[in-house]
């Protein structure tokens, strides 16, 4: 049996960052990474397999925008695609699918979706063939599967961590759910558009920084730690650990072969007010502090009671052109939205559907 599904899946802002792959084609990290899944910024897939009869039409692929599709550009459909076929041959059917899907955050927010778009790819599709749970796989191993490591870590809501174990199939778990603990993610975007450089790039230039074998040797100690301060809700101690990782992940962009600088002027501006945020929020017993991923935008991670103070702060920075509020959140779900039902722009009147 299949049938269309809608399935939304949210970003997560990563604590321990996954930086290095040691198998770029089975999307193997050389370390476990941790994250705190998102709420507000989420991917919302439709999938529906199609007849037998039109499957020599392959994967057709739409991005969502202003209420309309549109044929997604074919570098992302390719993606698309490359990720189905890994989906058919773990789940073992032939269907080929019409896909669409959209975001909650602008395109030119310069924010990774990929980590959203393929988990819910992923749990769309597996929705779609009603697949039994026992015999799709681990949900996370789908999902990474699409090159997208840390898309392993959105299928779970909450505080999770992908072990980056080679043995075995390398699923995420989760660390502690959503409601454990109410953290925030405010996020100031200071660029817009993609990145100059992929983090497929980044992963794989990695190795050549001789600052990289060092972050290994101190990454076991950096994770108990990581897993102590969610376990035990220390805000000050994630949070210090939280920054040293943001700059050892920039550290080893910036050294490797060739260099790769993600920040911008802004994002150091940023970091400064944080900073500065952090030392007035400590008085009152909370607090705020920042990361990155392979870009330039900021996330300042917050305890609750901290964050209108630091929404406030960072939209009245020159440089940061839009403010996320964000939070912990509770992982993947069905949705009732029909993206495939959406008229395709420019084409409303031919009613192709
Ligand atoms: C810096 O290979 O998962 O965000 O496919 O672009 O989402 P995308 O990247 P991926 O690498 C993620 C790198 C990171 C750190 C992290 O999320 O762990």
């Amino acid at each position: 049996m299949s049938h269309r599904a809608t399935v939304s899946a949210p970003a997560n802002i990563a604590i321990v960052k996954y930086w290095g792959a040691k198998d770029a084609e089975r999307v193997v990290p050389y370390n476990p990474s941790i994250s705190m899944t998102l709420e507000v910024c989420r991917s919302t897939t439709t999938v529906e397999p199609v007849p037998a009869d039109e499957r020599a039409d392959g994967d057709r692929v739409w991005v969502v925008a202003d209420g309309a599709r549109t044929p997604a550009p074919a570098a992302f459909a390719e993606r698309v695609h490359a990720h189905l076929d890994v989906l058919r041959r773990r789940t073992g059917r032939s269907e080929r699918f019409r896909v669409a899907t959209s975001n909650s955050f602008p395109a030119a927010a310069g924010l990774a979706s990929s980590a959203s778009g393929f988990a819910a790819l992923a749990c769309a599709v597996v929705r779609a063939l009603e697949i039994p749970a026992e015999t799709a796989g681990d949900l996370s191993v789908l999902a990474r599967l699409s090159g997208s490591g840390s898309a392993a870590r959105s299928v779970l809501g909450g505080y999770v961590e992908w072990p980056g174990d080679p043995v075995g199939d390398c699923a995420a778990r989760q660390l502690a759910p959503a409601g454990h603990w109410d953290l925030r993610d405010v996020i100031a975007l200071v660029q817009s558009g993609d990145k100059e450089v992929s983090s497929l790039e980044g992963h794989r230039r990695a190795p050549t920084s001789p600052y990289f074998g060092r972050r290994l040797e101190l990454l076991p100690g950096r994770l108990d730690g990581v897993r102590r301060a969610i376990e035990e809700r220390d805000a000050q101690a994630l949070g210090r650990l939280l920054e040293q990782d943001a700059i050892d992940l920039h550290v080893i962009a910036m050294t490797s072969e060739p260099p790769i600088f993600y920040w911008r002027p802004a994002t150091l501006a940023v970091l400064e007010a944080v900073r500065a945020l952090n030392r007035e929020l400590r008085q009152a017993g909370a607090g705020a502090w920042w990361t990155m991923d392979a870009g330039a935008n900021v996330h300042v991670l917050c305890t609750a009671e901290a964050e209108e103070a630091v929404a406030e702060r960072l939209a009245s920075m020159p440089g940061v052109h839009g403010v996320i509020r964000d939070r912990v959140g509770t992982g993947p779900r069905d949705e009732d939205a029909d993206l495939l039902a959406l008229p395709v722009a420019g084409e409303a009147a031919r009613g192709d559907r």
